[in-house]
């Protein structure tokens, strides 16, 4: 029989009691549980059960060398997973938790291997977001939670989103409606001098830099993307794939010819939202991948947003 995942609505502000116990219990059981963050839909599964966290990239097709991000209430929980503290480790906890930021630290012996691929190192992050934080606080366990999607796909912001692409492959949804960034948590290596961003997100470069001083960019975040733009008009996006190509432009003008030439070729072509609110475009970035997709459109144009603050990590998704 083909097993329906249950989809159940919660408070996002007073997630209800009851089924936060009913999501933790699957969770302390071994189960898969979706639930809404700051950022985008988590697929959670408890951290410290090898088994549990295969089932999530059984669930995510997720190939086993690439590591999950492992979830806290509080310090109290993140400590016992790190090898040892650094002082810029107890700084930006202090300064950016709970929060959208993920710090990569040396991990404590006991933290499986399923986790962290077999790295010497854990991704820990605290979220704000009151589901994701009375969802750890009751299941009394760090939860291992990459994007509730399935590899390849956009990041799910909304329930439907996780239900679209892994529908029968997990235990409880809880559905607290859209996530109120859209976009991931940056990824900072404490273990690099400086600490490197391997993946811009919710807080951002400037922000970091004012606690720690120097931050450099990882190699593989390349710079012409993130910082001055393009290699050149009209570049593919790899990431996050929707179905359609995916052309950015720096400005709308460029933008308009393109759009005018395909047209006359006869292609079906969609636009991301432009907008000056970085903010909601960010939102609903994912969504409109998502949508477009459905739509059936072979072009998807785009002005980039300016590189700094959230747009510096908008324009690495895109
Ligand atoms: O906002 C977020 O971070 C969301 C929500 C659910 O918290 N999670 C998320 O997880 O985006 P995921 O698995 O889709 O992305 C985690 C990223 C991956 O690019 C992974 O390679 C990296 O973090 N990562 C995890 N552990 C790592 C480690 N030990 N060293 C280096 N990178 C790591
Ligand atoms: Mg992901």
């Amino acid at each position: 029989m083909r097993r329906m995942s249950r989809v159940v609505k919660v408070d996002p502000q007073a997630p209800e009691s009851r089924e936060i116990e009913r999501a933790a219990k699957i969770l302390r059981d071994g189960g898969l549980v979706a639930f809404r963050t700051e950022t985008v839909y988590g697929l959670g599964a408890h951290a410290l059960d090898p088994q549990a966290v295969r089932r999530i990239f059984a669930a995510k097709e997720r190939p086993d060398w690439d590591p999950l991000i492992v979830h806290v209430r509080d310090l109290a929980m993140a400590h016992p997973l790190m090898k040892r503290l650094s002082p810029q480790f107890e700084l930006l906890a202090s300064r950016c938790w709970p929060g959208p930021l993920t710090l990569v630290v040396e991990k404590a012996d006991h933290v499986p291997d399923a986790v962290t691929a077999r790295r010497p190192t854990v991704a820990l992050r605290m979220p704000w977001h009151p589901v994701a934080a009375a969802l750890l606080e009751a299941a009394g366990l760090p939860i291992a939670a990459p994007s509730a999607n399935r590899f390849g796909r956009p990041s799910p912001t909304c329930a439907e989103h996780v239900v679209e692409d892994l529908a029968d492959r997990v235990d409880l949804i809880l559905d607290a409606g859209p996530t109120p960034l859209g976009v991931e948590s940056t990824v900072l290596d404490l273990t690099q001098s400086p600490p490197a961003i391997l993946r811009p997100g919710g807080v951002s470069r400037e922000e970091l830099e004012k606690v720690l001083g120097e931050v450099q960019l990882a190699s593989a975040v390349t710079d012409e993307v993130a910082r001055n733009g393009l290699m050149a008009p009209g570049m593919t996006a790899k990431h996050y794939a929707p179905r359609a190509t995916v052309e950015l432009f720096e400005n709308a003008m460029q933008l308009q010819a393109r759009a005018d030439e395909l047209r006359g070729r006869g292609q079906r072509i969609g636009f991301l939202a432009v907008t000056d609110n970085i903010d909601r475009l960010a939102q609903t970035l994912f969504g409109q991948f998502r949508s477009q997709d459905g739509q059936g459109v072979d072009v998807i144009l785009c002005v980039l947003p300016p590189p700094t603050g959230l747009g510096f990590a908008v324009r690495d998704r895109l």
